[in-house]
Parts: C-alpha cells; structure tokens; sequence
C-alpha cells in the first residue's frame, strides 16, 4: 500500500512539472482510473478519450490504454508529446488487419466506402473513409446507409454483423475479433441468468451474436456505464472487460455487478474478461513514462497522419 502510494505521489508531482494529463480507458486498472480522476486527467471510452486529448491543453499526454489509443492522440495532437506506460499494449483487433492484406481486401472492392474500427493501425486508418467506436458506428453507418453507399467493414467481425442486423446495411466484413469478448459464452450466460433472474444483461457489441441476443442492454463502454444507471435493475451481468466495474460501482453503489461468464464449468479461456494488454498499464510503468519518454513516445508516420486525421476528423464532427 505505501509503495503504491509513493507511486502516487510522485507521479502528481511529476504531472504537475512536465505539463502532463493522464487520459485512461474504463478497462485500466482501478488505481490509474481514480489516479487519473483525482489530478483532472480522464477516464473514458476511446471516443472520448480521443476526444479529451485532443481539447486539453497540456504539452504532453500520458495515454493509459492500447497502442491505437496512444495513436489516435498523436495523429489529433502531433505537437504534443503522447506516451504510454508500455508501447507493447497493443490489440488483437488491430494485429489481426496488417496494413497489406487491407489494402488488397479494399482493392478488390472499389466501389465500397471503407468504414474502420478505431482498434487500427495508423495506417488502416489512412486507408478508411470513417473512422467510427462502438459509440458512434451505429449511427455513422446508418447515416451512410441512407445514402445509399455499400460498406466495406472491418476489423471486428462481431461489432459489423451487430451493425449489419440493426442498419440492414450493405456491409463486407473483414474477420477479425477482440480475444476478450470472443470468449463470452451463451450457455454458461444463460445459466448464470436462470441464477439472477432479477439482473439486466449488459453486453459490449465486440462480443459474439448469441451473446448480444441474450442482452437487455449493446453499446460501447460508456454507453453500458450509462445503462447501468438508467436501468431500474439492482444486479446486472456484464459481458465487458471487468475494469469496467470500478466506474459501474462508483457510480451505482447500491447496485450488484457480476462478470459475465467466458467458459463454460472446467474449460480454461485466453483471456477471462480482462484484456492482457490494457492490463499491462501499471503505476510504476506511468512514473518512468513521466521521467524518461523516450522509449515510451509515440510517434505516427507524418505521411499517414493526414488520411488518418481526416477520416478521425469525420468522426469527431459526426459525434459531437
Ligand atoms: P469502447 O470504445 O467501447 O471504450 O471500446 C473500445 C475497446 O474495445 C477498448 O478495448
Ligand atoms: Fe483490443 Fe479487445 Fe483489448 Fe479492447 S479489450 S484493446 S478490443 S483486445
């Protein structure tokens, strides 16, 4: 607990000298949430996150979160300096769509508006005409399906078929998945509510079909914080990564959050409702980050950051 707290004090002070604001996701540990809370950072889903970043005035943004969170603020704010705890956290959605192979799949399919997850290299960013979160991308794809244009969509395979039922947009889907809420099981679910029958089911769109069936509540990660509240419910299931439940339980104390479960009674699963790589953001490693940058900066290819910016750009005008 000291060591921790010495950890804490720190890094206020070094916060304070270098200029610096830290900007978490709900899936970071508990203790950078309420760190980034208590010294006027924020704690948000990647939409906000984006956004936060891009309005605070600080000279140097500390980005708790996975690699193309740390981009999105480079490519937004390239005259500030954007460092993450550990450039190692990355994401299964952003690894499973190379550049390459997204530029052969948007080649062969020329007269499809390219829709991307914001879980995305700079570069498949560069490529796509929108940039949309789980916040936004119901709406922006509805938006384009009025218009009449044919979707080419990606990584997330989950999120664009959720998409795809809701919109009845005309969308191709590239195959990719989070290796958290793939691992989310309808039978051990449906069990677990025969158990609950009084609990509202929350479920984040990354999370496979039949997971989204059995839900009473779909949205991005402020959007279930947000069901939370307004259901009149007192215990919820939550299919999410479990970080989200410090926000959930700060917000709703009087209300019961169980996780949702990932593998059926004796079977193992990779990731168990929390991501490896959001899990790598630790306390010491946002101190060193603070101390020495280098190592820790990250920087965007100047020539890709123009595509990407437009297309980030279309987002934020779209969802503010
Ligand atoms: P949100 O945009 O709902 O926060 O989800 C992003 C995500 O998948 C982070 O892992
Ligand atoms: Fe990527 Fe899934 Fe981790 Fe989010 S939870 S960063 S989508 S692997």
């Amino acid at each position: 607990v000291e060591e921790k707290q010495g950890y804490k004090d720190r890094i206020k002070q070094l916060l304070k000298q270098k200029n610096a604001v830290l900007v978490a996701h709900y899936y970071t540990d508990p203790e950078i949430q309420a760190l980034a809370e208590e010294t006027g950072g924020c704690v948000a889903d990647s939409l906000e996150m984006a956004r936060f970043g891009n309005q605070h005035e600080a000279d140097m943004l500390i980005v708790a979160g996975v690699k193309f969170m740390g981009e999105t603020a480079k490519v937004l704010t390239p005259e500030k300096t954007v460092v993450m705890p550990t450039l190692e956290a990355t994401c299964s959605l952003d690894l499973g769509c190379p550049i390459e192979q997204f530029n052969a799949f948007c080649d062969a399919n020329p007269e499809r508006t390219v829709v991307v997850y914001a879980n995305t290299s700079t570069a498949v960013k560069a490529r796509a005409d929108w940039i949309v979160t789980s916040s936004c991308a119901l709406e922006i794809v509805e938006h384009l399906d009025e218009q009449g244009e044919t979707i080419l969509w990606g990584p997330d395979r989950h999120l664009g078929n959720y998409i795809q039922k809701q919109t009845g947009a005309d969308m191709l889907m590239w195959q990719g998945a989070c290796i958290v809420h793939d691992e989310f099981k309808t039978k051990a679910l449906s069990d677990m509510k025969a158990l609950h029958p009084d609990a509202a089911v929350l479920v984040h769109p990354e999370s496979p079909a039949d997971v989204i069936e059995l839900a009473d509540a779909v949205g991005s990660t402020s959007q279930l914080i947000k069901a939370a509240q307004e259901l009149p419910n007192k215990k919820f299931i939550v299919a999410t990564d479990r970080g989200i439940f410090y926000k959930m339980q700060q917000l709703c104390p009087d209300k019961e959050f169980f996780e949702a479960p990932t593998a059926g009674e004796g079977a193992t699963c990779r990731s168990c409702a929390h991501c490896p790589w959001m899990a790598m953001n630790g306390l010491k490693e946002i101190e060193e980050a603070l101390i020495d940058p280098s190592g820790k900066e990250v920087f965007v290819d100047m020539a890709l950051r123009e595509g990407a910016l437009k297309s980030l750009n279309r987002m934020l005008d779209f969802s503010a």
